[in-house]
Order: structure tokens, then C-alpha cells, then sequence
């Protein structure tokens, strides 16, 4: 049966009661994806955080009697609690209280299946849990589990610190090896052309994956449905090999243990040669989506100019948001992954990424000539290969740095990039 929830927002002086009233919002909605149901909410206003309980004594005893009259179990804050601040407001409200990191851990702790993710969940865990591990638990009854125990659980807090530090040395090792053998793998495909999807949960991460190479990626009303990033080439007609790269959503006040711990799956957008950064365009705070996402991807080391942002479910906005998004910046795309909408549009720009960082030109290359033929293979994508007994004649794409190589051969010198693209 679902965990009755009640949830606690605070307005600071600093933040707008919509702001605080859109973050409760998605908050009941993590509450949700965590298997719980938000049956209260309680927002607070003050001056300041409170130093014992966050919210003030006389707050937390009204959360204790709504807590008590919803027959709720456990009381969700929307901000980042110490671990003192806990410990008071489970004395007053006695209740489970954790905070919105805790719940987001708790989510990715559900989600993770692959040995990768589940690693990285678990050092985020363990790192967040470490300085909590002098928490007295011993006042609440702590049966049957429920949201904010998964993963990790009970035992651990209650383990010795050493213990947890050397798993967490562990862990770091393991995820140390999963990365390299990523870093293999990627050089492997060093030829193709990768394009990474980043973006905030929910903004159509994965159906716009499934669009651009008809795969099966789940695409769920759901928070934070991939953990892992999924790699597939694209069905589309591109000048180069093109292989699309799902990763995991963003959140705003995401743990700063998950971003640090989920690198190494965030490393495929670090490495792809464009980002797509998916905004849900339709939805009412997607500037501030927009902002957390500039921010991971400030924090990941991506330049500005390897990513274009992509507005997405441009079927449910109106015309007037639609026009302003497409004229504040050039390096712009509205789309709808869900119905196709501006999909080609999209594909074009990916298809100029794709050639702007090289020249298509014909090559004229004697038969004898086995090693250049081998580095253009290696180095160049063939669209076109003529051979006569003497040689073979090659249109083909070749990056910029490698031309130098290839130039005594050039039949043509001029790019045939209009050429290459019409056909
Ligand atoms: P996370 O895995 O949580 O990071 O989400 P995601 O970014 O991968 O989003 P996903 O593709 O799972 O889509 C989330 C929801 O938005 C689903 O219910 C989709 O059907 C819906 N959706 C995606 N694209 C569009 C669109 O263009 N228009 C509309 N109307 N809905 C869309």
C-alpha cells in the first residue's frame, strides 16, 4: 500500500510563494515516483531557516497533529535538513522526516539495475549517509522499510564508520574500472558522430531518442525513468555514422553526492562531439529547468557552443512562447518528439554539425597506394568509390585536421557539401 506523505515547503524572504508552490508541486511528484502519496502539504513563512527545526517549533507541532490526523509516515522537506534538524523534528512530529535529497536517492536507488548505476547510487548514498551515521534512531519504531530506507537501508547507518568508509573506497574503484572500460569503448567508436541528449527528467529525453533511432527506450510520465545512458545509431540518412546518446535527467537541487558519483555516465555527453539539451518547452517554469541544466553542463566542462538547445513538446505550447524561444537565440530548435513535428529540422542542424568539422572531396588514388587507402577508410566516411584498373576514385568526407593528408589526391578541391546533402 502507498506511503501516506505529507509534505513542507519554506518561503524565505529571498523566494517567491510561486517559486516555493511550483517546487512542492514536483516534489509531490517525486513523492509519487518514490511509491508515496502526498496527502498534505504545509508551507511555512519566515524570515529564516531555523536553526533546530527549520521551521520553528510552533510549525513543527502543527506538522506533528496534521501528520497525525492523515495517519501519515512520513514527512518530506523540501530543502536540505542537518542531520540535528532531523533528529529535533522527528522528536516533536514523530515521524519519519527526511529531506528532498534523500527522496531523490531513495528514487535512483529503485530505478538503478545496471552494476553501473548501481554503484553510483550507492556511493552517493553511503557519501550523503556518512556524516548522518551518529543519528539516534532508537526513538521512532523503524518496521517495514518504505520510502527513504531502500538501497542502503537501516543496517548500514547503524554499521561502523570505518566500514562505511572502506565501501565507499570500494566503490570508487569499481566505478574507477566501469569508466575505463566506458573510455575503451568510446574510443572504439571514435569514428562516428556521437550526439548526447541532457536535459531536466521529464522534459522527453528518451521519446526523442526513440524518434531519432527508432529504439525502445522507456519514455514514461515518470521522474528520472533512465539512469543509464543508452547508445543507439541513428535510422536517419546522415553524411557521417551518428550514434545517439540517452542520458540521466537533471532535477533541480539535485544531491550533490549524485552528480558527483554519476560522472561517469554523464561522461558520454562530456565526450559527445554535439549536446542536445532537451527543454520541455511547454511546461510553466521551463526557464528555471533551462538554468539547472546550464548549470550541470557549466559543472560538466561542456562549451556553450557544442550544445543547441532543443524545445521540446512544441504540441502543447502556444504560438507566442513558441516565437519568443525561436528568436532569443540563434542555436535554437523547436520540436515535438512526440509527433514528428520539426524533426527534420532538427536532423539538418545535426547534419551540418556533422560536416561542418570536415570537407567532402574527390579523391583520385592509385591502387598501389594501399596505405592511403587504409587512413582514408580509418580517418574519412566513403559515399561514393569508383575503381578503374589503375585507380579509385573516392568522394568522401574527410575531417579537417586529416585534409593535408589527402591533399595531392583532391580531383576536387571545393567542398560538395550542397552536393552531398541533396543527395
Ligand atoms: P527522464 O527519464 O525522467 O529524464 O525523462 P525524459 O526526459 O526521458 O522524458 P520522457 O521521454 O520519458 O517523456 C516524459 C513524458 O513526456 C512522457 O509522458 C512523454 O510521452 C511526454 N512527451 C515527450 N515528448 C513529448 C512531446 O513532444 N509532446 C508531448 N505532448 N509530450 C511529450
Amino acid at each position: 500500500m502507498a506511503e501516506n506523505v505529507l509534505i513542507v515547503g519554506l518561503i524565505l524572504p529571498d523566494v517567491s510563494k510561486s517559486a516555493v508552490e511550483e517546487h512542492i508541486e514536483e516534489l509531490e511528484k517525486l513523492v509519487e515516483t518514490a511509491g508515496g502519496v502526498a496527502v498534505q502539504r504545509v508551507i511555512a513563512k519566515r524570515n529564516g531557516r531555523d536553526a533546530a527545526t527549520y521551521v520553528g517549533s510552533g510549525k513543527a507541532e502543527e506538522i506533528h497533529k496534521l501528520a497525525q490526523l492523515h495517519k501519515v509516515s512520513l514527512v518530506v522537506f523540501d530543502d536540505d535538513l542537518s542531520p540535528a534538524q532531523i533528529r529535533n523534528l522527528e522528536k516533536v512530529i514523530e515521524v519519519k522526516v527526511i529531506d528532498r535529497s534523500a527522496l531523490i536517492l531513495d528514487i535512483f536507488a529503485r530505478r538503478a539495475r545496471s552494476r553501473e548505476s548501481r554503484t553510483q547510487v550507492e556511493l552517493a548514498q553511503l557519501s550523503y549517509l556518512l556524516p548522518r551515521l551518529t543519528r539516534q534512531w532508537s526513538h521512532l519504531s523503524r518496521q517495514g522499510g518504505g520510502i527513504g530506507t531502500r538501497g542502503v537501508g537501516e543496517t548500514q547507518l547503524e554499521s561502523d564508520r570505518r566500514m562505511t568508509r572502506s565501501r565507499i573506497a570500494r566503490l570508487r574503484e569499481e566505478l574507477d574500472k566501469i569508466e575505463r572500460t566506458r573510455e575503451t569503448q568510446r574510443k572504439g567508436r571514435s569514428a562516428a558522430f556521437t550526439v548526447a541528449l541532457v536535459g531536466y527528467t521529464n522534459a522527453g529525453k528518451s521519446t526523442l531518442f526513440n524518434r531519432l533511432t527508432g529504439g525502445n527506450a522507456d519514455a514514461i510520465d515518470k521522474l528520472f525513468a533512465t539512469l543509464d545512458s543508452k547508445l543507439q545509431k541513428t535510422t536517419f540518412e546522415m553524411p557521417r555514422e551518428t550514434v545517439i546518446i540517452d542520458t540521466v535527467g537533471f532535477i533541480r537541487k539535485l544531491p550533490h553526492h549524485l552528480v558527483a558519483s554519476f560522472r561517469s555516465t554523464m561522461e558520454e555527453a562530456v565526450s559527445a562531439d554535439l549536446v542536445l539539451h532537451v527543454i520541455n518547452g511547454a511546461h510553466a517554469h521551463y526557464e528555471e529547468q533551462r538554468t539547472v541544466g546550464e548549470q550541470v553542463l557549466r559543472d560538466l566542462g561542456i562549451p556553450a557552443d557544442r550544445v543547441i538547445d532543443v524545445y521540446n513538446k512544441c504540441d502543447q505550447m502556444n504560438d507566442g512562447q513558441e516565437l519568443a524561444q525561436t528568436l532569443r537565440r540563434r542555436d535554437v530548435v523547436t520540436v515535438s518528439a512526440l509527433t514528428g513535428t520539426n524533426i527534420p529540422h532538427l536532423l539538418d542542424i545535426i547534419r551540418e554539425r556533422e560536416l561542418a568539422g570536415g570537407e567532402t572531396v574527390r579523391l583520385q588514388i592509385p591502387i598501389g597506394e594501399s596505405k592511403v587507402i587504409a587512413a582514408l577508410h580509418e580517418r574519412g566516411v566513403i559515399h561514393e568509390q569508383i575503381a578503374d584498373e589503375e585507380t579509385i576514385t573516392f568522394k568522401a568526407w574527410i575531417p579537417t585536421d586529416a585534409l593535408h593528408y589527402f591533399q595531392r589526391f583532391a580531383v576536387v578541391e571545393r567542398a560538395l557539401l550542397g552536393e552531398v546533402r541533396a543527395g
